[in-house]
């Protein structure tokens, strides 16, 4: 019989070994396999080909269970359904010479088969035990079919809605991007990797991806070292912190150098100024199109990347095609190709995969684990607190289940958009419409006309585009038949409910756009809707702020839904007829006009600073449009309403290691109780490099009951005012402060401290 692993883990003692041994025992048994890894063996593991269904690039690989025979794989990814995983893992540790197993990743993004809303919409709850929740949710259900390792969080900052991907981040802000990315990663690992229904973490898209010129994806980026530290690398770093397993090198240049071949991020900054002790995995042919970036051959860039600190290759066959021949060239060296393996060994001696292969395979737990019952209440809850109220005027929302209720629009009808963009493991046919979502909640006491009134867009080629991976829904009939309808049914309602926007592949990957207002043809159809002066609600779907200037002038309540997931209709429903009361909150600014972006709350004063909201010649603004965004970060009503009391701090002076108190009494003021998120922000009014207006420094969700009020109390010390200064070190400077608290970054009380 063949010696396999299992053979050398017996022969090491280590049979009933499980990841959570010491070090020491992990590095013994590590030596010895890599002992006995031939040099083809050794690159195998940093190859990671393609095997799933989705493929975004110019993908390399092929005859996968042959190569996986032959040793030539570290893993594979993409690949759904536990008996088809253990398959694969049967080939590698039963037909492979030393029977190492594979670690089987997938883009689990924002839940399995339970889909949670996109990450921009999962961030606007502010609420950070949903958040985690949703991802141990996500851990269990892909584990329960045979996936190990996911590729998520994306904790790519993002100041450009023009950037398809802002969907798939947690908005604009360093701060609470921070504290997103580290319930990420506790959901996802819970601090045992070994467990069966944990999977290791791997952060993306490091770094800046988010931050291409002019929105478009993969595109240059170009940033002051400083911009970096402060803005940019805080969520990355913070996963790290939090123990992530793994990073993805993104597309993007960092200072000139593709981040998959610059060794000073992959080295300097994450291992050795932040300790990361983990695995790096290219993005998609990431290594290959170093090509295009101007960097080499493929083999010039894959022993680029190798030296840069990158372990793992997903689809260029670049390591494990290029590599023997560099090593014998003197291109490359035999610590590096050693270094990276034993990297990957170490993240699957840590999932457990050598104590047990099949660890993630047992087939009986997808019947009991995936998309059950409680699942799906968590689902519907979360995208429930996920949904950003923008506007109700006259108290229109939430409606009474009575009379006619006229539901309209090209997003009502469809279940393949509502899971929203990289939701890889949807199975969309499950879930259900907004239509059937508010028929299931008015039962027989309201009645809902539907029409979908219009396409998406005028133009058939752009709603293909736009539609997608299984998620069309051109309707063939003319323009003037499916208004004439909307419109008749319209006639008759009480109310209308308009179910439109984006589609959820007009956001995501490769879906940057300079147009974001809402669609011509729906734009046009809300314009004779409007006209009948009936109440109207937009639910406006999207994976990105939209410009909504004419729609905030013209109807009357709008309730941004994004792409709120599996279980997105009930939790419209709910939240539409008043069950649930809406307490999401802006992570992104609202532009007024694309010219705006890029744009954050969070900006520099400029020597010139607008002192009103309307042009002044020689002043930092524009002529035609105010530098204000329409919705402020932060941003969000609710059905009650909340009062601020000013701020109250316990002292005015705050010494280097000391703290002081700021409290605020918040009371609810409306008819009904509601959930406030408190924020935090903080000025550091003087520095030795320009510091922002105000940054995020804090936040609370506080429920309160009509009438009823709390005191919400911040504590604020010197490692809360810490920045990187010109030099990069992360310091605090004496001065003074402005605290600023509310219920936006645009409304908010405000009191002063100084740093002693
Ligand atoms: C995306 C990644 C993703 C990878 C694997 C790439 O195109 O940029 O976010 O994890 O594909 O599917």
């Amino acid at each position: 019989m063949k010696k396999t692993i299992w053979g050398l883990a017996l022969l090491l003692g280590l049979a009933s070994c499980s990841g959570n041994k010491t070090n020491n025992e992990m590095d013994a048994f590590i030596n010895d396999l890599m002992g006995k890894m031939t040099l083809e063996e050794k690159l195998g593991q940093l190859n990671l080909p393609v095997t799933g269904d989705i493929v975004t690039g110019a993908a390399q690989s092929s005859n996968v269970a042959e190569n996986i025979r032959a040793g030539r794989v570290g893993g594979l990814f993409n690949l759904k359904g536990a008996g088809r995983v253990a398959e694969l893992q049967r080939i590698a540790v039963e037909e492979s010479r030393l029977g190492i197993p594979l670690i089987f990743g997938m883009d689990v993004i924002h839940g399995y088969e339970t889909v949670f809303p996109i990450p921009l919409g999962l961030s606007c709850t502010w609420d950070m035990e949903a958040i985690e929740r949703s991802a141990q949710i996500a851990a269990q259900e892909a584990t329960a079919d045979g996936i190990c390792w996911t590729f998520s969080p994306m904790v790519d900052i993002c100041h450009d809605a023009r950037w398809g991907r802002i969907s798939e981040g947690n908005g604009e802000d360093p701060f609470l991007g921070s504290r997103i990315a580290e319930a990420m990663v506790r959901g996802y690992q819970q601090g045992d990797l070994t467990s069966a229904n944990t999977m290791m973490a791997c952060v993306k898209h490091f770094a800046l991806y988010g931050a291409p010129e002019a929105g478009r994806d993969y595109n240059t980026v170009d940033m002051s070292l400083w911009r970096m530290y402060n803005e940019y690398f805080p969520p990355y770093k913070a996963a790290c912190d939090a123990g992530a397993g793994s990073y993805m090198a993104s597309f993007n240049i960092v200072n000139g150098v593709p981040a998959t071949g610059n060794r000073w991020l992959l080295t300097d900054v994450l291992r050795k100024q932040w300790g990361f002790d983990g695995f790096v995995v290219s993005d998609y042919t990431g290594i290959y199109e170093m090509i295009a970036h101007g960097m080499g051959d493929l083999k010039e860039v894959s022993a680029l990347a190798l030296h840069a600190g990158l372990d793992m290759d997903m689809v260029s066959d670049g390591l494990v095609g290029t590599l023997a021949e560099s090593l014998k060239e003197g291109r490359t060296t035999q610590a590096d190709i050693d270094q990276a393996c034993r990297r990957i060994l170490e993240a699957k001696y840590k999932l457990g995969l050598f104590e047990d292969p099949y660890r993630y395979c047992d087939t009986t737990r997808y019947a009991k684990e995936v998309y059950t019952e409680e699942n799906r209440r968590e689902a519907r809850r979360i995208a429930g607190e996920s949904f950003v109220l923008l506007k109700n005027e006259g108290d229109i929302l939430p409606l009474k289940r009575q009379g006619k209720i006229a539901l309209i629009g090209p997003l009502a009808n469809t279940r393949a958009n509502m899971p929203g963009t990289w939701s890889v493991a949807a199975t969309s046919e499950r879930y259900s419409t907004v239509v059937e979502g508010l028929k299931r909640a008015v039962g027989d006491k309201a009645q809902i006309l539907y029409a979908k009134g219009c396409n998406l867009m005028y133009d058939a080629q752009a709603e293909a585009d736009a539609t997608m991976f299984g998620r069309e829904m051109r309707d063939n009939r003319s323009d003037a038949a499916m208004r004439a309808e909307a419109l008749a049914i319209a006639r008759q309602a009480n109310v209308i409910v308009f179910a439109g926007g984006e589609a959820s592949e007009m956001a995501g990957e490769c879906s940057s756009r300079v147009g974001i207002e809402m669609p011509d043809a729906q734009h046009d159809l809300l314009v004779e809707l409007v006209k009948l002066g009936k109440p109207i609600v937009l639910l406006n779907f999207s994976g990105r702020p939209m410009i909504l200037n004419w729609e905030t002038e013209h109807i009357p309540a709008i309730l941004e839904v994004w792409f709120g997931g599996s279980e997105a209709a009930d939790a419209i429903a709910d939240v539409v007829f008043g069950d649930v009361v809406p307490s999401g909150k802006l992570t992104t600014s609202f532009p007024r006009h694309v010219g705006q972006l890029p744009m954050s709350y969070s900006y520099y004063n400029t020597g010139r600073p607008v002192q009103a909201d309307a042009f002044v010649k020689f002043q930092s603004c524009y002529m035609d449009v105010s530098n204000t965004p329409l919705y402020p970060f932060g941003y969000g009503l609710s059905y009650t309403t909340f009062s601020y009391s000013p701020i109250t701090l316990s002292s005015n002076e705050l010494t280097k290691d000391g703290e002081i108190e700021a409290k605020v009494t918040v009371n609810n003021t409306g008819k009904c109780e509601g959930t406030e998120v408190v924020q935090l922000y903080i000025r550091d009014l003087v520095g030795s490099v320009t510091r922002p207006v105000k940054e995020l420094k804090g936040f609370k969700r506080v429920t309160l009951k009509e009438g009823e009020s709390c005191v919400v109390t911040f504590t604020i010390d010197a490692d809360l005012l810490k920045f990187y200064n010109g030099e990069l070190e992360y310091v605090c400077e004496p001065g003074e402060f402005e605290v600023m608290i509310g219920t936006n970054s645009a409304d908010v009380q405000s009191a002063k401290f100084a740093l002693k």
